[in-house]
């Protein structure tokens, strides 16, 4: 084993990577660095540094990611109309790209050769961390326990735990925990029962969104301002990127939006079934596809949402920093320059619909469409012809199978 002097660790201060921690210092005895990032989870932080400082570590980073993290990250994803598997809205995918930004900056700040993650060897995070390291930076090592160490199931964790001394939480139930992935863009479960998709989820998986059928029994409605592609205001009021997330969050949440229970496909190879909670993020999806509606040409339109399950499908196998990626934004990025306007939605038991959108830069045009006589370029004997000659080959194929 190499000698490593220090190692940035992601660490969110909850049972894994407490035991990550420990593990790390046992094993390369080298001083380790804390990272913690507050990418809205909603959990309180200042428990992270007490765990930490109480494991010896001297240098200890908790940073506040949450405007970076939506204006940098989940914006330019929804500018897309991002979807895995026509149905996943990335949240848990686009959040790992950040963190790995962060961790090789304190890194090369700090001068240590190494960051290390709490993901495990089966799953997607793992990909997303150290694909976006190598991008980042190819001469940090990336050290991975889950992968190393003789660990092999939750029991063996909880027997470490337990020789070491480290708490180890349950949940409300006083049972161990569901594996849960939370931030600003949502909250994902996985684990346990619902390990087994024919189960149906039990209603306590739920952290941030209520049952539709007890949402309110009268709609909401709200206005959403974009501007060039991303939301800037809610009821005319503007707002920052993790403020206008953290305000639909609320609204969705109240009123049963964005509920999703998924089996997916992961990158390396298996299935995994999961509860996805998206409030805000389904709210959004919804109003951006419905600016998009009157401010995008078709062909601009049509060829985005053919680029778009490729576009989603790198960011979910971590790709995110890849030139492919990349030279896929800069597309989506400029068919946004005249996505600005105003979106009316009726949030309404677990549903978010669009009912009237208005731009200045709209390209429906209302004498164009009227069934009234119309004043400008439309022809209806261009119409003729275009059916004419488009029904040719039609014609051809018909006569030739005997019809
Ligand atoms: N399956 C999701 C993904 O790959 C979520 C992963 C993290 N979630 C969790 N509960 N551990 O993006």
């Amino acid at each position: 084993m190499t000698k490593l002097e220090k190692i940035v660790l992601s660490y969110s201060g909850g049972l894994d990577t407490s035991i990550i921690l420990k593990w790390l210092q046992e094993t390369y005895g080298c001083e380790v660095v804390t990272f913690t990032a507050d990418l809205g989870q909603g959990e309180e932080l200042e428990p992270a540094r007490a765990k930490a400082e109480m494991s010896g570590v001297k240098d200890i980073r908790i940073v506040d990611l949450r405007e970076e993290f939506v204006r940098d990250f989940v914006f330019p994803m929804l500018r897309a109309n991002a979807l895995y598997e026509g149905q996943y809205l990335l949240g848990s995918s686009i959040a790992r790209p950040l963190i790995a930004k962060h961790l090789v900056g304190i890194a090369q700040e700090v001068g240590a050769h190494a960051v290390a993650h709490g993901a495990t060897g089966k799953g997607n995070d793992q990909l997303r961390f150290e694909l976006a390291v190598n991008a980042l930076d190819p001469s940090i090592k990336v050290i991975a326990p889950w992968r190393q160490w003789n660990i092999r199931s939750r029991m063996q964790l909880l027997e470490y735990a337990e020789k070491h001394r480290i708490p180890v939480p349950s949940d409300k139930r006083g049972e161990a925990p569901f594996s849960i992935d939370a931030n600003l863009l949502h909250t994902s479960t996985e684990g346990k029962s619902l390990e087994n998709p024919a189960e149906v989820a039990p209603d306590h998986v739920y952290q941030r969104t209520v049952d539709p059928v007890d949402a309110p029994d009268t709609p909401e409605i709200i206005t959403i301002g974009f501007e060039r592609g991303d939301p800037v205001s809610v009821n005319g009021k503007s707002m920052t990127p993790a403020a206008l997330l953290t305000e639909l969050n609320g609204l969705g949440g109240r009123h049963g939006i964005g509920r999703l229970d998924l089996v997916e496909n992961r990158f390396i190879g298996t299935k995994s079934r999961g509860i996805y909670e998206t409030p805000g993020g389904t709210i959004l999806l919804t109003a951006h596809r419905g600016i998009e509606s009157i401010t995008l040409d078709r062909a601009a339109a049509h060829l985005k949402d053919e680029i778009m399950p490729r576009y989603a499908e790198l960011i979910y196998n971590g790709f995110w920093f890849a030139p492919e990626r990349e030279m896929l934004q800069a597309l989506i990025d400029q068919s946004q320059a005249f996505v600005s306007g105003e979106v009316t939605l009726r949030l309404y038991k677990g549903s978010a619909s669009v009912i009237s959108r208005t731009s200045p830069c709209s390209l429906y045009s209302a004498d164009l469409v009227t069934f009234e006589e119309s004043a400008i370029a439309y022809d209806h004997h261009d119409a003729e012809g275009f059916i004419r000659l488009n029904g040719l080959r039609l014609r051809s194929w018909a006569a030739r199978n005997g019809r």
